[in-house]
């Protein structure tokens, strides 16, 4: 026996109460069932779209979505794209072909095109007549308006840029498996103009969120139960809020956020060598709870590159930087990202690079072959002319580098105590538990009676070169 008792309306959405019985235990049971709109989004790119993917369940949640993690139940399906390589705007194309063979299948099911690739493709994407919604990530308040109107031969668009809009008053909807760790978006866009790099033209001007509005969502979330929070923006360093009595630049926000609670523990990224500062530094050594790890892009070891690159920084200022982070916190971990075969780059060139890695000596390094980028600097006044074998080989020489590195670093833990935050179990041996020390280094260590959430001190007894083995 199964009844619906009564049926609401909330914004929209059909919310029935269902009362039933359970024949075979005979007792009654009472269950609340959304007749919302399913939304699935798949997430590609950086933290970034990471967070505001979880703005736009925000926003659609209040236009009568759910999230779902399953496609084929969905309503409306989304891809939060990337534009950085030409590889990652491919690989959205082939799941755009897939998203439009499942609404030939299913009349009625919306397919929508967000973040970076939505903003610099524009109407190309709804050229493609595969596509109903394009929203860049300045226009993600348009999404119920754009839903509303999106009809049979009516695709929408939003794709204007904002000076001001922080999504500073939404709360995010949470989409990380382990409830611990969580982003929080400290700014958006990027005033830089490194000259091969495509995010100034997707997310427009920099801009900081309120400092307040960043403190009271660090509360809430501890509130709920997280211990670790990571500060996002393209270059943190260069946060700036100001208001009509006050002025928090980044290390001020560092230590505001640290002041939530002992037991929260801060990250941030990304950081940009030329903006780095002493106080920052000083900042993170003297709160115990703000993570000794500082991700501090390099892009290249050769002057001449960075100038065209418009960095803004040689490679003396950067290894002047590394030694000043490692003179005031000397377990600092150091992470970084290479570009291999940007233009006109000689063998020279790459072997500076080389050998900053090795003077350097970083944990890890995401490294990526140079992709010309329509529209960037690069793109219109350099030529692309490093061969693909050639940037393919250089790449090659660096990641053999780097992960002889990586394997120094982390074997040069071995005996030492580290203090891991639980995560949950380890991915590859579940009867283990993973959590990260505070240099940012993925531990394993035995459950022994750990919850996921706590602090631990473990001692490492060996190493991979991406994980520490503890006791
Ligand atoms: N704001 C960060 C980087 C964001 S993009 C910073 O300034 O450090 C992440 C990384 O992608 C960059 O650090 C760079 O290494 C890489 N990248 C950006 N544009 C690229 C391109 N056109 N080709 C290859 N790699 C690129
Ligand atoms: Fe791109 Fe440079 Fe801005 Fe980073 S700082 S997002 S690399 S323009
Ligand atoms: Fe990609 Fe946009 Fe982030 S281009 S790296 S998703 S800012």
């Amino acid at each position: 026996m199964v009844n619906f008792f009564s049926v609401y309306m909330v914004s929209g959405s059909k919310i029935s109460l269902l009362i039933g019985k359970n024949k075979k235990k005979g007792d009654y049971f009472v269950s609340l069932q959304a007749n919302m709109k399913k939304a699935y989004i798949e997430t590609y790119g950086c933290q970034m779209n990471v967070n505001d993917t979880e703005v736009i369940f925000s926003i659609l949640r209040q236009a009568g979505y759910a999230r779902t993690e399953v496609m084929e139940e969905a309503d409306l399906v989304m891809a939060n794209t990337c534009s950085i390589r030409d590889n990652a705007e491919q690989r959205i194309w082939g799941r755009l072909d897939v998203f439009n063979q499942l609404r030939k299948k299913r009349p009625g099911l919306m397919v929508g095109i967000v973040g970076c690739m939505a903003e610099r493709l524009k109407d190309k994407l709804l050229d493609t007549g595969k596509v109903d919604l394009v929203a860049g990530p300045d226009a993600y308040r348009s999404l119920p308006r754009l839903l509303e109107a999106i009809g049979p031969d009516s695709p929408q668009i939003d794709v204007l840029l904002s000076r001001d809009e922080t999504y500073a008053d939404i709360t995010p909807v949470r989409t990380d498996k382990n409830g611990i760790s969580a982003f929080i978006s400290i700014m958006r866009g990027c005033n830089n103009v490194c000259s091969y790099c495509v995010v100034p033209y997707t997310r427009g001007a920099e801009r900081s969120r309120d400092a307040h509005s960043i403190v009271r969502e660090a509360c809430d979330v501890y509130r709920k139960g997280y211990k670790e929070v990571t500060l996002l923006g393209q270059n943190v360093d260069s946060y700036l809020w100001k208001s009509a009595t006050e002025t928090v630049n980044f290390a001020r926000l560092l230590a505001m956020v640290a002041a939530v609670a002992p037991d929260l523990r801060v990250r941030f990224a990304t950081s940009h060598p030329k903006d780095i500062s002493d106080e920052v530094i000083e900042t993170m050594a003297a709160h115990p709870n703000i993570c000794h790890h500082i991700h501090l892009p390099v892009q290249s070891g050769s002057s001449r590159m960075l100038e065209k690159m418009r960095r803004k920084y040689d490679r003396e200022w950067y290894l002047e930087r590394v030694a000043k982070i490692r003179s005031v916190m000397p377990d600092c971990g150091l992470t970084t990202d290479v570009i291999a075969g940007f233009c006109s780059e000689t063998e020279e060139d790459h072997a500076q690079t080389l050998s900053l890695m090795e003077e350097v000596g970083f944990d890890w390094a995401f490294m990526f072959a140079y992709s010309d980028r329509p529209g960037t600097l690069a793109n219109r006044t350099m030529q692309d002319d490093v061969p693909a074998d050639e940037k393919n080989r250089r790449l090659n020489e660096i990641i053999a580098l780097q992960n002889r590195k990586s394997l120094e670093r982390y074997r040069a833990m071995i005996g030492k105590e580290v203090e891991v935050l639980v995560e949950g179990p380890s991915k590859r041996d579940p009867s283990q538990l993973c959590g990260r020390a505070s240099n940012n280094m993925m531990c394993v260590f035995p459950a022994e009676g750990r919850r996921a959430g706590s602090y631990a001190t473990v001692t490492v007894v060996d190493s991979t070169s991406a994980t520490l083995i503890c006791k």
